[in-house]
């Protein structure tokens, strides 16, 4: 597989042989970046993503390269509306680089480039999935619950980005993923089909509703992102007033197992989605997950520049729309 654009693409053996090789360079660094050069191509803020995936490289001795996004993104149909198109941009950077990591704003952006890029483009973030922090998060899991246990994870907030590319790496590895949210912004009836089919295929199950209490009885692993995403700043007060419900406080952490931990990709609004006594509570692992972002972005830039994770044939992928 050249890129690493969604969780979708990936059978469960090969993602876990992102987080093998993850940990093993984490434990033993070697230089399997040295001499390669991954340009950052990021439409939309990061600190995670973009520091510690820069760090890991760095520490496998690999080259970054930040490029403008105005370079990459304004182009038009138009051939004198712009530079040059995306298409000739990905043919261009492919000359010079061994691998592009980049943020955007459409998922689309990221087909094109893949399709375009003769190296892998792996999703820094788009607006339908985020694998990079679904690789970290189930990694965290792992490490926190073991590998071979089966656990119970709901998320309570926005259907979106993070919690898509969680419920599908969730399923795809048999856990009991479950979901809550205002009927509002809920899921579609083919993101739900798709959820239901992973659980089928992969022996864990879903379930869903807007009763977050209902929902999180008995979870181990309660999770919620921020309910405003980058880009959504024209739609804040209509979502903060239909999302107050879903704030995960102590209340809501009590309706979970008595041990449950409490997960957050971050950035996190404090006193919005979730409150300062389960962000600092000694059961959150959030900044677990931060740590985690930099050890697995080691075995996904590895993998895929090395082509050392092998291929198999995929059964179920949810194109996004
Ligand atoms: N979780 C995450 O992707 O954080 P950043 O936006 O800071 O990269
Ligand atoms: N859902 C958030 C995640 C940020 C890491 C966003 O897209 O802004």
């Amino acid at each position: 597989m050249k890129d690493l654009l969604t969780i979708g693409d990936y059978e469960p053996n090969q993602l876990q042989e992102f987080l093998n090789l993850s940990e093993s360079l984490q434990e033993n660094p070697q230089p399997v970046l040295a001499q390669k050069n991954i340009l950052f191509a990021f439409e939309k803020p990061s600190l995670r993503t973009k520091v510690g995936t820069e760090a890991a490289i760095n520490h496998l001795g690999g080259n970054v390269i930040h490029i403008d996004p105005k370079v990459v993104f304004e182009y038009e149909e138009d051939p004198f509306g712009c530079r040059e198109s995306l298409a000739d941009t990905m043919k261009n950077i492919s000359q010079w680089c061994d691998a592009i990591f980049s943020r955007v704003f459409s998922h689309d952006d990221l087909k094109v480039m893949a399709a375009n890029a003769g190296i892998p483009v792996v999703n820094a973030l788009c607006n339908l999935h985020h694998p990079m922090q679904a690789l970290a998060d189930l990694y965290t899991i792992q490490k926190a619950y073991g590998k071979d246990e089966t656990v119970s994870v709901s998320f309570v907030g926005d259907a979106n980005n993070v919690a898509f590319s969680l419920i599908e790496i969730g399923l795809k590895f048999g856990h009991d993923m479950r979901y809550s949210g205002p009927k509002d912004y809920y899921w579609s009836e083919d993101q739900l089909q798709y959820f239901n089919l992973l659980a089928v295929e992969y022996g864990g199950s879903f379930s869903h509703g807007s009763d977050p209490h209902d929902i999180v009885k008995g979870s181990d692993v309660i999770y919620t992102d921020a309910f405003v995403s980058m880009g959504e700043e024209d739609i804040l007060e209509e979502k903060l007033r239909k999302f107050e419900n879903y704030q995960v406080n102590q209340k809501l952490m009590q309706s979970a197992k008595p041990d449950a931990t409490f997960m957050h990709c971050l950035p996190a609004h404090r006193g919005i989605e979730v409150t300062d006594e389960v962000i600092d509570h000694p059961n959150s692992l959030v900044y677990e997950q931060s740590k985690n972002r930099m050890i697995v972005s080691k075995g996904v830039f590895a993998g895929l520049i090395t082509e050392s994770v092998p291929e198999v044939s995929k059964q179920f992928n949810y194109n996004g729309i």
